[in-house]
């Protein structure tokens, strides 16, 4: 079974179906907007974007994953990613900003940061400090046909640990992670960015600017 390097079973982002996050994004830029997709794993998000109109480029470290990405798609970490180009959008999912690795937040940010044109958009999904109090054992849902249950929730400061178990068609699997709770302005300031609004009611998505000088 192919794992990526933070753990992700590419099996189940190839069973796990999309969950809206296209709509969500195509609804906060423009019609035609090109987007820079960091952390796209085997298309899930990127593909219904693509269908939406928009001209995507997918990032992920994991060439397992990407050889299922039908758009054009480079495999390099995030914080290497140097493109020569800027992009409308540069969409930030699946909580990655949330890593407990400050450095590798820093450098993912940055990432977005040069690759975004002058009046373009950072568009995040990340786990809001609330979800650091409720998140419980136990809690579940399906997603299609994969059930998702997050089980052996620790609590350290601002640190979460926990594992996430999948199973489907019979077989399961599970993916341990740690994240942190992120206070977002510092967050947004240090990475030369600057809260512009929340995309969601439940605060789970959320764009950012670049920070205008002078
Ligand atoms: C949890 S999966 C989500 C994939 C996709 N966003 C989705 O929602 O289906 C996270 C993906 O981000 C990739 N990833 C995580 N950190 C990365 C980094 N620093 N550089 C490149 N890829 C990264 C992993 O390889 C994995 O494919």
């Amino acid at each position: 079974m192919e794992v990526t390097t933070d753990g992700s079973p590419v099996e189940v982002y190839l069973l796990l179906p999309p969950n809206g996050e296209a709509e969500i994004v195509h609804a906060a830029v423009p019609p035609d907007a090109s987007v820079l997709e960091l952390g796209s794993g085997a298309g899930r998000v990127t593909h219904p974007l693509a269908e939406l109109g928009h001209e995507l480029v997918a990032v992920d470290d994991s060439p397992a994953m990407l050889a299922h990405v039908r758009s054009p798609a480079v495999c390099v970490r995030i914080g290497d990613l140097d493109l020569g180009r800027t992009f409308d959008a540069v969409l930030l999912g699946s909580h990655l900003i949330n890593t407990e690795q400050d450095a590798d937040r820093q450098a993912m940010l940055a990432a977005a940061r040069r690759h975004l044109s002058p009046d373009g958009q950072l568009i995040v999904e990340w786990h809001p400090p609330e979800w650091f109090d409720t998140a419980a054992s136990g809690q579940g849902r399906l997603l299609g046909e994969v059930t998702i249950e997050l089980a052996d929730v620790v609590r350290d400061g601002d640190l979460l640990s926990a594992t996430v178990r999948y199973s489907a068609r019979g077989r399961a699997w599970h993916q341990e992670f740690t994240c942190r709770r992120l206070a977002l302005d510092h967050v947004l300031t240090s990475a030369d960015f600057v809260f512009d609004r929340w995309l969601t009611p439940d605060h789970m998505w959320f764009a950012a600017r670049a920070r205008r000088k002078g």
